[in-house]
């Protein structure tokens, strides 16, 4: 039977986490191929949104850009004003197949003014954006939670964005306070799954197909999402579909890891969003694991184009063919 979320087809339970400065649409269209079952943006301010008249034609906002060829793919939205929300999803929902409200991020910039993680703090303001969203959209509506604000208060505030009509919750199992510290509480999770009757997917430290097939397990969650772990390797999706389709653990060859960059890179160029420092940062992340010099990966970082961070991996090539 073929696989939904939230009435939308998915070809894998496992979807990209959102991450801010990380899957724009290069990496998120690389991620689909490599087996996401469900993209989402990073964050976006929906003030932003509300003030400018066209974003899809603006390059600031390049980070909501998408192509057909993605889709299902969802936009994740921050902010406190309702008003601003509206008309934020007014403008963008043509694009997207889901809505997502961030209510997990810790940064002082969103909790200083009552967004991202603060919402924590006063749950029935969760549930009120939520509503808000859900008088101007028939498209589903998610929230994007961590445990709590300092202590685990995920089955409270879950059952009150429930009653909100959101139509599923994405946990993070850490609290704000915890940023990215200690390991994620997969059985605090497994509360927020067996209180409420929505579609909750789980998040925090998957790092393999056992990690994957481990967080399913003890969460009860159907759907799960990889943050960290697809942005230093995107191939972690097809390692977690060939665990639970073969039960084998695999790993990309170095070659492929080499290619990945290269076809990082064609979508980058293709969509023109090109940047040096990134192109640096994915060479590094998607080679690791193979052992090459420092002087090599000094030599990327020191790489002053596209052709010098292609020359290094294609000597790397010579070196691990
Ligand atoms: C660099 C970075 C940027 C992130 N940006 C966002 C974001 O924009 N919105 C969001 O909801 N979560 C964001 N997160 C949190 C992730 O979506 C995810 O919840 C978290 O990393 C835990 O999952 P993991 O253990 O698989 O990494 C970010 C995480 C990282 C590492």
């Amino acid at each position: 039977m073929a696989l939904e979320f939230c009435g939308i087809r998915v070809k894998s339970p496992f979807f990209l986490a959102p991450m801010a400065a990380v899957t724009a649409l290069p990496f998120r269209l690389m991620c689909k191929d490599l087996g996401a079952g469900l993209t989402i943006t990073e964050q976006i301010s929906a003030t932003q949104i509300a003030r400018n008249p066209d974003p899809f034609t603006n390059n600031e906002f390049f980070t909501i850009k998408t192509v057909a060829q993605e889709k299902p793919v969802g936009v994740q939205l921050f902010g406190v004003d309702e008003g601003d929300f509206i008309e934020a999803v007014q403008i963008v929902q043509k694009d997207f197949e889901l809505i997502n409200l961030n209510c997990g991020c810790p940064a002082h910039r969103e909790t200083s003014v009552g967004a991202g993680a603060a919402l924590l703090k006063n749950p029935e303001k969760i549930a009120s954006h939520i509503e808000a969203i859900k008088t101007v959209t028939n498209k589903p509506v998610t929230a994007k939670i961590r445990l709590g604000w300092n202590h685990d208060e995920s089955v409270r505030i879950a059952k009150i964005i429930e009653r909100s009509g959101c139509d599923a919750i994405m946990v993070h199992g850490r609290t704000a306070e915890q940023k990215y510290m200690g390991k994620a509480n997969w059985n605090a999770i497994r509360g927020v799954v067996d209180a409420v009757g929505i579609e909750v997917v789980a998040n925090g430290d998957v790092t393999s197909g056992e990690s994957a097939e481990a967080l399913l397990k003890e969460t009860g969650a159907k759907f799960a999402m990889v943050g960290r772990e697809a942005m230093k390797n995107p191939f972690i999706f097809t390692e977690i579909k060939k665990f639970f389709d073969e039960g084998v653990s695999w790993e990309p060859s170095n070659a492929e890891k080499i290619n990945a960059f290269f076809e990082y890179y064609d979508y980058c160029e293709k969509f023109n969003m090109v940047k040096l420092a990134d192109l640096k940062l994915k060479a590094i992340h998607f080679t690791r694991g193979i052992e090459f010099t420092k002087q090599a990966r000094v030599n990327i970082l020191n790489a002053g184009s596209f052709e010098e961070i292609k020359n290094c991996l294609q000597e790397f090539e010579k070196i691990v063919a």
